[in-house]
């Protein structure tokens, strides 16, 4: 097992990697303090391993919360239902909200937990290997509101991360290549000898070699983590964090949350980024071949999907986080392990991008 710590002073926590880590008892519960727990997953994952955790729980005042699947439950009615669950049970300042399952259930329970009598304690188990690389740390929480995705969150951090290798057995394929896209990120923007890796082994990855999974985990939480150490309320290069999701809300949001998964939507829009970038004359074709191809081999979509108008893009990417007084700030490649942040991009570039992705 590895242990990754997440140094920030007061609100400094521990990642666990490793495989079969759920049913160790003694591990989970020397991070519970707290003797009210509310454990919120959905239908999917609770047939799976909701006995697992709860088998580590006995003698504590526990209740779960069982919530329908899907991006579009990271809602406001979903946080009411937490909150109301928690009201009704009187748990009070010192309980701890257990969040099993994906980047959905995370990013929404962290958000209930920051919003909970001004702020409880919350645990994250990931499942899905996105969750695992990204969602889980770092303390971005939030829910989607229909006219954006994220719009309504917290930085709040969780009290430890337990990412076990031994659950992601039973995601499905499809889950697991988005969760590729977001590993392929830190190599992107910072880590290129890591990216070198990736291509080496990619064919590794999508067999789930479990070794080769591992490494890749804990190599993206190490990235992930020395970014957020240094800029937690991204105030600048926290924002690299984003290579390809300005592109990537847009496409989500054009549809409804629906059709593409988050890492899907991200992988292409890492791809829009680079074709940008190379507009600009930041890299060249090469290297936007180079990464195109990595996408592909890691069977993410590599073309804006076909529903999508030119129009319904631009717009939606006006609403962005990274927008500074109408200006809008895209991360960018200068190189492969290198990105930038900048408003230094035409309109024109822009949108020769997003039309030859539309195709
Ligand atoms: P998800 O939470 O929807 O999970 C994907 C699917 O896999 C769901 O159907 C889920 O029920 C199922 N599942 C989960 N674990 C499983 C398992 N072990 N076996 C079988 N099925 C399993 O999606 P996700 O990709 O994990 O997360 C996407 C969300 O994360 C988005 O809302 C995105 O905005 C958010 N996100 C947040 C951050 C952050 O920093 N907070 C970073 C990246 C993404
Ligand atoms: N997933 C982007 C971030 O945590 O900043």
């Amino acid at each position: 097992m590895k242990v990754i710590t997440v140094d920030l002073d007061e609100r400094s926590y521990p990642i666990y990697i490793g495989a079969s880590m759920l049913v160790d008892a003694a591990l989970i519960n020397k991070q519970i303090t707290s003797k009210q727990i509310l454990i919120v997953t959905n239908e999917t994952i609770a047939p799976l391993y909701l006995h697992v955790i709860e088998n580590n729980l006995s003698g504590v005042d526990y209740d779960v919360l069982i919530l329908p699947d899907g991006e579009r439950f990271k809602s406001v009615d979903s946080l009411n239902l937490i909150i109301t669950r928690l009201i009704e049970r009187k748990f009070n300042r010192t309980c701890l909200l257990i969040a099993l399952g994906g980047g959905v259930i995370g990013d929404l329970t962290g958000f209930a937990a920051a919003c909970y009598q001004r702020g409880v304690k919350f645990m994250q188990i990931p499942t899905t290997l996105l969750a695992q690389v990204d969602s889980s740390m770092g303390g971005k929480t939030a829910i989607n509101h229909p006219l954006g995705k994220n719009m309504i969150g917290a930085f709040y951090q969780p009290c430890a991360v337990f990412a076990d290798t031994t659950v992601l057995g039973s995601l499905p394929d499809r889950e697991l290549l988005a969760g590729l896209a977001e590993i392929i990120k830190y190599g992107l923007i910072r880590d290129k000898a890591f990216y070198e890796w990736l291509e080496a082994n990619m064919s590794l990855l999508i067999d789930r070699d479990n070794d080769a999974l591992t490494y890749a985990i804990e190599r993206s939480c190490l990235n992930k983590v020395a970014v957020v150490v240094q800029d937690e309320r991204e105030t600048g290069i926290r924002a690299t964090l984003n290579l390809g999701h300005t592109f990537g809300h847009a496409i989500e949001t054009a549809l409804s949350y629906k059709e593409w998964l988050h890492g899907e939507a991200v992988g292409c829009g890492m791809l829009m980024a680079a074709d940008l970038s190379m507009r600009l004359g930041f890299i060249g074709q090469a290297q936007v071949d180079r990464i195109k191809s990595l996408l592909e081999r890691a069977q993410l979509p590599t073309k804006i999907h076909k529903n999508i108008k030119l129009e319904q893009m631009l717009e939606n990417m006006k609403v962005d986080k990274k927008s500074k007084e109408g200006v809008l700030y895209l991360v960018l490649l200068d190189d492969i392990g290198d990105a930038i942040i900048t408003a230094d991009y035409t309109r024109q570039a822009l949108t020769e991008t997003i039309n030859y992705f539309l195709g």
